[in-house]
């Protein structure tokens, strides 16, 4: 589709976008079934998106980044998913959840140490709220950092860590006042090598299985208060404004996901035949088709505008909560539509894992669950539109 005026691609995003795309098909597409089928953790890949630039986008190059704009990060991640979600959530955590959150609160030697290392591909950055009795409710947390003179002493447990078995740094939101609920929660770097951290149980996960995704466990963890993210009791905003981010991340990956689905799908109804013609021929299958393409634009536009959104952030310093909400809301709601439908017009290959159309539906759900569920984002919409609680 043209571009509608909403946004702009300039020759600099054309490029990452083709420079995505042919890494994308060319070295992550190949190999993407078989790390699906066995969990493993693709490093290499990994690794090489991060000498390319793909791991920091948005992260100046004096902290080892690409030096792109938000809309630069949303083409990448939109082309890699469409090859391979799995390396779409490692890329997405990252970027947003990891390089973001200390580019924006971190000291500069925070910056200068952690953000540098995760943005050039040398480690792999994860990102911890959730616990096993506080996911939604993100302020119900019960792990502690007891200040300790220069120290903070950590203990408890988080779960569903992206990254978690494989991260050296991991930017940790913990309670160092618990009293005071979401208002004691506080953000750490924490590093993975130290003594007293260790991965616990790894999660068998439906889709995005070549991401690795466990709990993680804190047993009197000493971390020098210089690792401290922010203030103390800032942490729940920190969360929440850094989520902002990956939302729009996962909103990308969702669209990715989509397209890849509807492609796949385009081509069979272009090419089964049935009852003497294509398939694509019926209207129970076309209007199908057009439903799922429909809906992927819209998709693109409300990403699209997100990220613009984002990029403004970075001048005004205005939240972009409402646009980041929406696009995560819209398009991973869509790649569930398009994914089954895709699914479906494959019929039994649809089923069958001899095409990756299985994987883009187990895949897609996965949007509509991380980083706030559907039904998270509907709750933050809805309050900043009516102002109710
Ligand atoms: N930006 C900045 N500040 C924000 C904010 C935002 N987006 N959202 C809320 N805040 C601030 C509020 O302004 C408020 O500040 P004041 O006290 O000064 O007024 C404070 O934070 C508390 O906000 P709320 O009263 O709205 O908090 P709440 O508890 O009622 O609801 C919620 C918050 C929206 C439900 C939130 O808990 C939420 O988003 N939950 C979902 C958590 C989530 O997405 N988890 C996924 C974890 S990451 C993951 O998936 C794993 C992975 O590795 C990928």
């Amino acid at each position: 589709m043209s571009e509608t005026g909403l946004y702009h691609l300039s020759q600099e995003h054309e490029m990452i976008r083709q420079a995505a795309r042919d890494f994308a098909q060319n070295e992550i597409a190949p190999i993407a079934a078989g790390f699906d089928e066995s969990g493993e953790f693709p490093m290499e890949t990994i690794r090489r998106m991060g000498e390319l630039g793909f791991m920091g986008i948005e992260v100046p190059e004096e902290y080892g980044g690409a030096g792109m704009d938000a809309l630069a990060y949303v083409l990448a991640l939109e082309e890699i998913c469409k090859a391979d979600a799995s390396h779409g959530t490692i890329m997405s955590v990252n970027n947003s959840l990891f390089c973001h959150g200390i580019l924006k609160f971190g000291t500069q030697a925070q910056k200068q140490k952690y953000v540098r290392a995760v943005a050039s591909g040398q480690a792999i950055g994860a990102y911890s709220l959730t616990e096993p009795m506080s996911g939604s409710d993100a302020g119900a947390m019960r792990s502690t950092a007891a200040r300790d003179g220069d120290n903070y002493v950590i203990n408890g447990r988080k779960s569903w860590v992206t990254s978690g078995p494989v991260a050296d740094y991991i930017v940790l939101f913990t309670m160092t006042d618990p009293k005071a609920n979401q208002g004691g929660i506080t953000a750490f770097i924490v590093e993975t090598g130290l003594p007293g951290f260790s991965v616990g149980k790894k999660e068998p996960k439906l889709g995005i299985r070549a991401s690795a995704t466990s709990e993680i466990v804190f047993d009197e963890y000493c971390l020098p208060s210089d690792n401290r993210l922010g203030e103390e009791g800032e942490g729940f905003k920190i969360a929440m404004t850094v989520l902002d981010a990956g939302r729009i991340g996962i909103a990308s990956q969702a669209l990715g996901i989509a397209e890849a689905a509807y492609e796949a799908s385009r081509a069979y109804a272009g090419e089964r035949e049935a009852f003497g013609q294509k398939i694509g021929e019926f209207e129970g299958v076309s209007f199908q088709l057009a439903d799922m393409k429909t809906r992927i634009e819209a998709a693109r536009l409300l990403i699209y505008n997100a990220a613009l959104a984002k990029e403004r952030s970075k001048k005004t310093g205005e939240r972009y909560t409402l646009d980041a909400s929406i696009a995560k809301l819209f398009a991973s709601e869509t790649a569930m539509f398009v994914s089954h439908a895709a699914v479906q017009i494959h019929g039994g290959l649809g089923y069958s894992k001899e095409l990756p159309v299985e994987r883009y539906f187990r895949d897609a759900k996965i949007t509509e669950i991380y980083e706030g569920t559907s039904e998270i984002q509907r709750l933050v919409i809805s309050r900043l539109e009516t102002g109710l609680r």
